[in-house]
């Protein structure tokens, strides 16, 4: 069997275990999700209702993923089937992670590579301008531009399949630990200056300041896809890096960490960048570009500016790198293990799929501009499937497994390290929300947000 002779990688510390795990959750969700929605949703209050998605469903969510993940040691196909007691097909929610896998992918690659050409852009200092139409040109011309877009995105591609390539210690686990100190630093900087801008208070107050009357159900099917796709849940990716984790690992205490120190990311670039949208007269509601448009056209009415535009999307491609890195791991280890090919077979094999599918993506601004599907281009239509279709089935499902198949005593075994940490109250409240509460709310909010309720 292929499956058993082939040797793990693992991460190796403990530190190791917790950068690789904010690496995934830490990216684009914080810096460019997260502000673009919150902006588009009214502020406070879909920060609010974020929070508790976050909180009664991601969480859980994300101590049975790696709880299972390490458990069984395996790709989260393989995963599956081993923990499975019946002959149900629990296997199938491994395949539609890779599903999700595929879909995240094409259009996160995308803006990945937005931000890799804004970083060079950004040196060059040709997109730093404080009139609005420039800024705004520019960012169209390169998204406008069919090879621009695929030769960034493919190169992006290219760049994290290498480090993939290196392994899990070393690629993945090495990487993380560099980069999560850089990202914080960059990031404490950037609010800082934010901080001291003149309307300064306005963008706080749209931050934390609740105005209830713009949720809707469809706002709350956003906050909960978006708090799946903030902690990577939903897709096999957490069950991945679980089947990474060390033996000695207290799950739920490492869990907390990084979602405690992700909402730190995201309330940081909140931070960062509302203070500056509100000082300098733009709209925080300006969608997906927000991040793009305004950025530059901020910075560049602050002295030092160019600096920390430099620094701003040096920042972003440094939280995507871990998160790609994460997202590109699941197809890697699947392909790996179950089809017994090399990691770098699988590495190649995986890229070219992304350049094919993604590139509907990159295209989806210029020579596709005019297809779509359901009302939607391929770029909205793969993020909307996927962070508000798929990661929420897939956390169904996971929590249905946990609670009503695996069971409470081999979850309780396996999250208190067989007894070891003394936390089975917790893995009792824990197992009681997977069993109960969390596939009924996340089924709620589904029907409802999708206008089937
Ligand atoms: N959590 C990442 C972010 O917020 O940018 C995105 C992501 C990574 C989603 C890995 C899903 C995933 F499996």
């Amino acid at each position: 069997m292929t499956q058993q002779s082939i040797k793990r990688g693992g991460f190796s510390s403990s530190f190791g275990v917790l950068a690789a795990t904010l690496g995934s959750a830490v990216g684009l969700g914080n810096i460019w999700k997260f502000p673009y929605l919150t902006g588009a949703n009214g502020g406070a209050g879909f920060l609010l209702v974020y929070l508790l998605a976050t909180l009664v469903i991601g969480l859980p969510v994300m101590i049975a993923e790696i709880t299972m993940g390490r458990a069984a040691k395996a790709n989260p196909i393989t995963a599956l089937q081993k923990l499975a007691v019946s002959k149900m097909p629990w296997w199938l929610i491994g395949v539609a992670g890779m599903a999700a896998a595929f879909l995240i992918l094409s259009f996160y690659s995308e803006v990945v590579a937005w931000v890799f050409a804004y970083v060079f852009k950004a040196i060059g200092g040709s997109i730093l301008s404080s009139d609005r139409q420039v800024t705004q040109a520019a960012f169209t011309s390169l998204i406008g531009d069919p090879l621009q877009s695929l030769l960034w995105q493919w190169s992006v591609l290219v760049f994290i399949g290498g480090i993939l390539l290196m392994g899990v210690t070393k690629g993945i686990e090495g990487i993380a630990k560099k980069l999560m100190p850089i990202l914080f630093l960059l990031l404490l900087m950037l609010c800082a200056v934010s901080l001291s801008l003149d309307k300064a208070a306005d963008g706080l107050a749209f931050l934390f300041r609740p105005d209830f009357s713009k949720i809707t159900a469809g706002v709350i099917l956003t906050a909960m896809g978006l708090a799946f796709f903030k902690l990577s849940l939903g897709m096999g990716t957490m069950m991945t890096y679980g089947s990474y984790f060390r033996d000695d690992q207290n799950i739920p205490q490492t869990t907390l960490r990084v979602m405690a120190a992700d909402l730190c990311v995201s309330m940081l670039a909140g931070i960062a960048i509302f203070p500056a949208v509100f000082t300098f007269g733009f709209a925080p509601a300006a969608g997906p570009a927000l991040v793009f448009i305004t950025i530059p056209a901020v910075f560049s009415q602050i002295p030092g500016g160019h600096l920390l535009m430099v620094a701003f999307f040096v920042l972003a491609a440094v939280a995507a790198t871990g998160a790609m890195l994460s997202l590109m791991e699941v197809p890697v280890v699947i392909l790996h293990e179950r089809l017994g090919m090399s990691r770098a077979k699988a590495t190649l094999l995986t890229i070219a799929g992304l350049m094919l599918l993604g590139s509907t993506c990159a295209l989806t601004n210029n020579v596709l501009a005019d297809f779509k599907l359901f009302g939607m281009n391929m770029f909205d239509l793969f993020d909307f499937v996927s962070s508000n279709v798929l990661l929420p089935l897939g956390g169904i499902s996971l929590a249905l497994f946990v609670g009503w198949t695996w069971g409470a005593d081999k979850f309780t075994q396996a999250l208190s390290n067989h007894g070891a940490l003394g936390n089975q109250t917790t893995a009792r409240v824990v197992f009681f929300l997977l069993r109960y509460v969390s596939p009924l709310l996340i089924l709620l909010v589904m029907l409802k947000g999708l206008n089937l309720l």
